[in-house]
């Protein structure tokens, strides 16, 4: 809230110093009598100063406003730009961003005295994704210089340092990039559901659990606000698969989407206010995201009170009308319907303005909305940006969330931290090709990439004949490709044979093995449960194997580090080694922070945002995803010149059937007694802490939205080492009309670094909203009666803690919602797709 004010103030200070040269206007004119009217420079300022510039506007400026400027599907002379924005369309662009993901169009016209600048999207979430270079591209002036963007840890990451703060911290390095590289609207963070392991973009999202999901979103969106850029939270909503994304059906009861799939943009929306929402590519139940006015409309903005704007995801959605009607202020890219062969969609949203069938007054309020936000952006701003981040200082916010991201999963005898007297060898392709974040859109163009190898170099005396081993083969082996979309560069490299003999070398004279085993995965394609991805490869179970033996026959030790997007097996190898790191993917300082780790210059202090199943068909979606062709059609629709035909235009009816409801993730583990490799919320650490005294303090809870839950505890680092804890409350509710999950997060707080023997109290509140659960069959978010038994724990295995309880008189009926919103097709209405059910 202090932070909010700060930006406000500054912004107000801006507008202010500018008002009638820039933002909007290039004469006097009454937007600015409108704008000296207000005296609060807030939303509802900028509200009124879009207003009367949208007074101004032509219906050709106010629907080119609707849509993006378009794309050109021409390849680059240097083949570094297959498709990108068209830039001869963009209506008034100061200067375009390279590597931007799109515009929202502007407005310069002589005979109204309006300049509204174009506004410049960008790509996340794992930094600020534009080119590093400016060299030869397609249609551009050549710039000297580099444009290098911080690669911080991978959403997942960031998520398992249950820290808000740092996550803060990690949003405003985000936000200060883009605003000194002249960006506007960030598209990120990316907060779908991590519903099934296969997700190829699990990466890039937070959790499996949507309070976990929210908190960190907020936190993000705050830090990068707070910077004078817009965040755009994305993908709206149950985006949780990318195997036919456009076309895919999410088929799932309303009451999932509100308890799991909506809530934690509820909460990111209610705590951030973010100034833009991206929608999804997916349909639920039937109608497409951003063409369901229930969802954009009467969810986001009635009952959430989002201010900002909704803009499509890339070519989303199927008809424009639709879109902008439910409530999608922003259709991007703009223009042709590339991939469906459609026709332009500029086109389509003039004729239906012209034919009546799009009215003004939607128009209207449509780009009131988007404005409001665009005139508060840098562009709007007139901000001088620098082109000149502090990328040095940024590096040290993403090694310091990368440190705290990182779980420890096994630590047997204590293999962990191996002193740095001690000499590694160290084995896995994946030392060497270290992944920093998946592909896609989420990558970013980073300074460089820490690897393993050095990071581990700098710090310890490491086998050289091994070392040289996975050098050479690297060099030899490489393989450079761009990912589906043309849009990263991936660099693969098969896993090489390691023989014996090396190995037993190895074993001889070296102190403690160190494997690493890596993934890469991303946008446009789900994973496979099959070996080399889900599953180790022969050839990784062969590397654990004799390497194992070799050092244990020494009575030496062994430890995996997983430089992984998101989960893998572990049951079949877990016991063969001694220790654990799951590191995941983690930004351009990956080498640094794992050695760090390793040698214990920073105790562990990650738990796991996802669950790792005993196997992937425990996992309760298993049988359900990505999903099932129910039929498959041909789409040519009028080939335009900008269309790119070599795309087969079928298009598959396909629906993913959300069988297991509410029972997602840790849900359906502790509901059905499953067990499982690591549960939700685990990690260990160099040190031992105690919880004590729990106790609920307060409840104030009573009917509506306004009482709350008080808990607090103690927490005691009862160990040798300094160390941070993460407390998570759980909480087990009374099942009266409705069932429920066994528990449900409810609560987390992560201490400071507690030396050993010092303490830390913790308080947590837990608001009506969060404690309620979704009562479908009268559109409300209910409290039911009974006694709550609340577990203070350091994990979601909750089975050795005393809980401690509280109790709710009478059923408190929290809101009432939108009458119907999100139901289930007819023919889906008796969920007989639901499998998973108490
Ligand atoms: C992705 C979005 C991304 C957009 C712009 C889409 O394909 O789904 O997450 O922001 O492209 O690059």
């Amino acid at each position: 809230m202090t932070m909010q004010k700060t930006k406000l103030t500054t912004l107000a200070i801006v507008i202010s110093t500018l008002l009638g040269g820039v933002a909007g206007c290039n004469n006097d004119s009454n937007d600015k009598k409108d704008a000296s009217q207000s005296t609060v420079k807030d939303d509802a300022y900028y509200k009124s100063l879009a207003e009367g510039m949208v007074a101004k506007m032509t219906a050709d400026e106010k629907i080119n406003m609707l849509i993006g400027p378009g794309y050109t599907t021409t390849p680059a002379s240097n083949g570094t730009r297959t498709f990108g924005t068209d830039y001869s369309k963009i209506a008034n662009v100061k200067k375009i961003v390279p590597g931007a993901a799109g515009y929202i169009n502007g407005v310069y016209n002589e005979t109204s005295g309006l300049d509204i600048p174009a506004a410049k999207l960008v790509d996340g979430p794992a930094g600020i994704r534009i080119y590093p270079t400016r060299e030869g591209q397609e249609g551009l002036e050549p710039e000297s210089g580099t444009y290098y963007a911080t690669a911080f840890p991978t959403g997942t990451l960031l998520a398992s340092t249950w820290n808000a703060e740092l996550a803060k911290e990690v949003g405003e390095a985000a936000g200060n990039e883009a605003k000194e590289y002249g960006v506007d609207f960030w598209l990120a963070p990316g907060l779908n559901i991590q519903r099934n392991p296969l997700n190829g973009r699990n990466f890039e999202y937070y959790s499996e659990d949507p309070l976990i999901s929210g908190v960190i979103a907020a936190a993000v969106v705050e830090g990068a606000q707070s910077e004078g850029i817009g965040a755009t939270i994305k993908h709206f909503a149950a985006n949780n698969s990318e195997t036919n994304r456009r076309t895919v059906n999410a088929v799932v009861t309303p009451r999932a989407l509100r308890e799991i799939y909506l809530r934690g943009f509820e909460y990111a929306v209610e705590k951030s206010h973010p100034w833009a929402l991206m929608t999804s590519y997916n349909s639920i139940n039937g109608v497409n995201a951003g063409e369901r006015t229930d969802l954009i409309t009467n969810i986001l903005r009635d009952e959430w009170g989002f201010k900002g704007f909704a803009m499509s995801d890339w070519w989303s959605g199927w008809d424009p009308v639709a879109l902008v009607k439910a409530g999608t202020d922003v259709i991007q890219p703009g223009g042709a319907y590339r991939i469906f062969r459609g026709a332009d969609w500029l086109t389509v949203l003039q004729d239906a303005y012209k034919n009546n069938q799009l009215s003004e007054d939607i128009i209207n309020r449509d780009v009131v909305r988007t404005l409001t936000q665009v005139l508060k952006a840098p562009s709007g701003q007139n901000y001088p940006y620098s082109n000149n981040p502090d990328l040095n200082a940024h590096a040290q916010i993403a090694k310091q969330a990368a440190e705290e991201g990182m779980v420890l999963l096994k630590n047997d005898g204590s293999v962990l931290p191996v002193a740095t007297s001690q000499k590694l060898a160290s084995f896995g392709i994946g030392q060497i090709n270290t992944f920093k974040g998946g592909t896609g859109s989420g990558d970013v163009h980073s300074p460089y990439i820490r690897n393993i190898y050095d990071g581990l170099a700098e710090k310890y005396a490491i086998d050289s004949e091994i070392g040289s081993f996975y050098q050479e083969f690297f060099n030899a082996n490489k393989t450079a490709s761009t990912d589906v979309f043309g849009v990263s560069e991936v660099i693969s490299c098969p896993e090489p044979d390691v023989s014996v003999e090396q190995i037993n070398a190895a074993a001889l004279s070296s102190d403690v093995a160190v494997i690493t085993i890596s993934r890469n995965a991303g946008e446009g394609t789900d994973r496979t449960a099959a070996e080399g991805d889900y599953l180790l490869t022969a050839t990784e179970t062969a590397l654990i194997d004799n390497v194992s033996t070799a050092f244990h026959a020494q009575s030496k030790k062994v430890v995996v580090i997983l430089n992984i997007g998101g989960v893998i097996d572990t049951t079949a190898w877990k016991d063969k080694v001694d220790g654990i790191l799951l590191a995941y993917q983690l930004g351009q300082e990956a080498g640094n922070a794992i050695a760090d780790i390793i040698a214990g210059v920073v105790s562990p202090s990650g738990k796991l945002a996802q669950t790792f199943p005993a196997s992937y068909e425990d996992v309760p979606s298993s049988a359900t995803f990505p999903g099932v062709t129910e039929s498959t059609y041909d789409n040519a629709g009028p080939v335009d010149p900008n269309v790119d035909t070599s795309i087969t235009p079928k298009v598959a009816d396909y629906n993913q059937y959300y069988n297991e409801d509410i029972y997602v993730g840790y849900r359906y583990y502790h509901t059905f007694n499953k067990g499982v490799a690591y549960p939700f919320g685990f990690g260990l650490s160099y040190t031992t802490f105690s919880f004590g005294n729990s106790a609920v303090s307060a409840n104030t809870l009573s009917q509506g939205k306004t009482g709350s839950v008080t808990i607090t505890t103690n927490v005691t680092n009862t160990g040798a080492v300094a160390g941070k804890e993460v407390a998570q409350v759980y909480v087990n509710a009374p099942e009266v009309k409705l069932k429920k999950p066994e528990i449900e997060l409810k609560a987390f707080a992560k201490t400071d670094k507690l030396e050993s023997g010092s303490a830390q109290q913790l308080t947590f509140n837990i608001s009506a909203e969060t404690l309620a659960s979704f009562d479908e069959a009268h559109n409300q978010w209910i409290v039911e009666p009974g006694v709550y038994k609340v577990y203070v724990a350091s994990s979601s295995d909750v089975s050795a803690v005393e809980p401690i309880t509280f109790s709710v008189d009478k059923e408190i009926v929290v809101e009432n919602t939108t009458p119907g919103a999100l139901q289930l097709q007819p023919n889906f209405a008796n969920k007989s797709f639901v499998t998973v059910s108490e």
